[in-house]
């Protein structure tokens, strides 16, 4: 037993002065303030303690205290923090060089090879095709459904806002009503007039908050111990059913679209389907335009279309609900955004804004953005480098640095 526990020891040991004595390291280490470097023993009980509150505050404490890019060194891999925005631009524009960090790809499960999860050429490919659903114009298509859903929101916390004597619970209302919007304008569907609309809305919701709670959890950052411990089965049981939802709709949509019946489409003009038919766009339609053209499979226009409903959902919700939050903080500036929309509601006969209407809004757009400044839903992009580059003036070593990109 002794002899086991010594043993266990010096390799503790030797990992140690193995990880410390890293050129990487060393040479980091002295030009790049961070927090201290914990040992091994240390290392593992502050991980083990995470939760998803303390992490963001060791991220606020940390940013607090350096106020400059920091490193952060833990189990021999190297996180260079960056928080300004000046160096965030110098990282994310040496795309050729910079991978996805490695947490992404804990998202592959779900969202396969799409544009979140890519990379390089196949990135650049899957970008081109989706490009033009981010049309202007395609905006335009989607007025109605984003005035539908605001005009049910609104509705929804006028009659239960009376009947709460504790307020309303919002994220899971803003995010009912962001998850009807992005899944009726990316794949075409009302999620109401689906079979058991409910059941999806949960396992979406549960489906994030299992992958994110993933990252807090390092022994099972390796497939294997994640399989053996259970966690797989955990998340195929809501993965399984979302998956069903989407090939199904996107079963009948290509159906619809090559009986005609939904765009004039000609092989080659996949950038105007949206503008010359009469039937209603969704952003589907431009992948199944992309597989006509034998740009894209079946499997990856699931994984698009799984992407825009994940990364679509999720943060207009918590947008919603913190802009909600700081307007109830702040009275006067409530005011200020309610008046500016009723005189231009009036102005329209009492009719629902129309896209220029809605731009000319600038002290509420000044309100979403600080909102968006102040509590960005996504808080945290990060890439590792993928080769011997030369990014930031120190680094300079190959896979060894992810780079935690704090937005704000
Ligand atoms: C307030 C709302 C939103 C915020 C704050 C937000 C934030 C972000 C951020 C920070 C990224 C970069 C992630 C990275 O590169 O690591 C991203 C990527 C992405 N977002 Fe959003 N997003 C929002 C809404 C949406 C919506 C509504 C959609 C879909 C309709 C969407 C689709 C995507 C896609 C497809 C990507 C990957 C793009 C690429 O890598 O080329 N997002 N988003």
């Amino acid at each position: 037993m002794i002899t086991v526990l010594l043993g266990l020891l010096l390799l503790i040991i030797l990992i140690e002065i193995y990880f410390r004595t890293r050129p990487v390291y060393v040479d980091i280490a002295r030009k790049i303030n961070g927090p201290p470097v914990l040992f091994f023993l240390s290392c593992v009980k502050f991980l083990v303690s995470l939760t998803m509150e303390s992490t963001f505050w060791h991220l606020r404490d940390y940013a607090a205290t350096y106020k400059n890019t920091y490193r952060f060194y833990a189990f021999g891999r190297l996180s260079i923090n960056v928080i300004r925005a000046r160096e965030v631009e110098i990282y994310l524009s040496a795309n050729r060089h910079m991978d996805k960090g490695q947490f992404y790809k804990f998202f592959s499960a779900f969202l396969g090879e799409g544009l979140l999860i890519s990379k390089g050429e196949k990135w650049a490919q899957r970008r081109k095709i989706l490009t033009p659903a981010f049309h202007f114009n395609i905006l335009q298509q989607f007025l109605r459904i984003f005035h539908e859903e605001s005009h049910k929101l609104v509705k929804f916390l006028d009659n239960n806002i009376d009947n709460e004597q504790e307020g309303i619970n919002l994220p899971p209302v803003t995010s009912r009503f962001t998850l009807n919007t992005i899944c009726e304008t990316s794949m075409g569907v009302k999620l109401d007039s689906m079979e058991e609309p409910d059941e999806y809305r949960r396992n979406i919701v549960l489906i994030g908050k299992l992958l994110i709670a993933r990252i807090l959890k390092p022994w099972i950052y390796l497939e294997l111990p994640y399989k053996l411990l259970g966690y797989k089965k955990e998340i195929d049981r809501p993965l399984i059913p979302i998956h069903n939802f989407t090939r199904k709709i996107i079963h009948q949509r290509r159906e619809a679209f090559y009986d005609g019946k939904i765009v004039n489409f000609a092989p080659g003009n996949r950038e105007n389907i949206y503008e010359t038919k009469k039937r209603r766009y969704a952003m589907l339609d431009t992948l199944l335009a992309a597989e006509a053209e034998g740009l894209l499979d079946a499997e990856g226009i699931r994984e698009e279309v799984d992407t825009f409903m994940f990364e679509g959902h999720d943060t207009t919700s918590s947008a919603l609900t913190f802009i909600f939050l700081l307007l109830a903080n702040h009275p006067d500036v409530q005011e200020r955004v309610y008046e500016e929309i009723r005189s231009a509601v009036q102005s329209n006969s009492g009719e629902s804004l129309t896209m220029p209407q809605l731009n000319d809004l600038s002290y509420t757009d000044r309100v979403i953005k600080e909102s968006l400044r102040l509590y960005p839903p996504v808080p945290l992009v990060s890439r590792e480098t993928n080769n011997h580059v030369f990014v930031y003036s120190y680094i300079e070593y190959a896979r060894v640095c992810s780079s935690a990109l704090k937005v704000h």
